[in-house]
């Protein structure tokens, strides 16, 4: 049987908004997401898609319920432990690309790696070949030397990408839990179809988890299974056989 990667039980955000006010933006998640499994979120906006992203990434702490990932519970883990386990487990390509304005995109991307790339096991020459491979395939190889505002917000978000996918790239790290929210949103769909390719050989061949928001039909067709939310709710679960057809 294969193992669960992502458990979630019956998950809750609500943010204060002041005056004893709150937004139900998570209301009440179950989901069971298993290992090697390319799940997409669509919903509308606001729907809670982004939210549920940073709950299953521990970038924001549950109101109730638990996060369960590879089997240790995030709740209660301090800070520290919470971002030594996401450093370690999980890779994350956020809405914003929040790149460095002062560093080229070559930098960018190597920035989170070269202080951790010894402790990772990846000689200079690996990481070398992994970043020439990889500025290859997202079409990024003459924009290498561009700092973030000469590039277009299509090349800004493929830098982001490549930023958050290198390390795992050049290792041969397996099972891998990666996040994205909306990492094709200002592509054209060549440049979309890329991603979705390589986020969909990531999977298949390192048995990595993917759980990709999106609100592009043509991106779900690349999934194993498509979960909707609707006011922070699930309000829909697709398989395989129920995604033929989109896109
Ligand atoms: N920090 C916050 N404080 C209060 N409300 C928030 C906060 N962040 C998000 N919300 C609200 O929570 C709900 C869900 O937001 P979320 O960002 O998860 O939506 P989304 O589905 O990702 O939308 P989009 O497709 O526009 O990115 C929205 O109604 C939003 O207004
Ligand atoms: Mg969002």
């Amino acid at each position: 049987m294969v193992e669960n990667h992502v458990v979630l039980e019956d998950v809750r955000k609500v943010y204060r908004t002041g005056e004893g006010g709150g937004v139900n933006a998570v209301d009440g998640v179950s989901l069971a997401v298993p290992r090697g499994q390319f799940l997409g979120i669509m919903g509308q906006s606001g729907s809670g898609k982004s939210t549920l992203l940073h709950l299953i990434g521990g970038l924001l702490s549950v109101s109730s319920g638990c996060v369960i990932i590879g089997g240790t519970c995030l709740d209660g883990m301090s800070d520290s432990a919470l971002t030594l386990f996401r450093r370690r487990h999980i890779g994350i390509v956020f809405q914003a690309f929040n790149l460095i304005p002062t560093l080229t995109a070559e930098e960018n991307i190597l920035l989170p790696i070269l202080a951790g790339h010894r402790e990772a096991g990846v000689s200079r020459s690996a990481l070398h070949d992994g970043l020439e491979a990889l500025l290859d395939r997202l079409g990024l190889t003459k924009r290498r030397g561009h700092y973030p505002e000469m590039l277009s917000g299509g090349e800004q978000q493929r830098v982001a990408i490549a930023r958050a996918l290198l390390l795992d790239y050049v290792t041969e790290t397996q099972g891998t839990l990666l996040l994205a929210d909306e990492p094709t949103g200002n592509l054209d769909s060549g440049n979309g179809e890329t991603i979705c390719r390589l986020l969909r050989d990531l999977c298949t061949e390192r048995g990595h988890t993917m759980v990709v928001v999106t609100h592009e039909a043509s991106v779900a067709r690349w999934t194993d299974r498509v979960i909707q939310l609707k006011d922070g709710k699930v309000v829909g679960d697709l398989g395989a056989s129920e995604l033929e057809g989109l896109g």
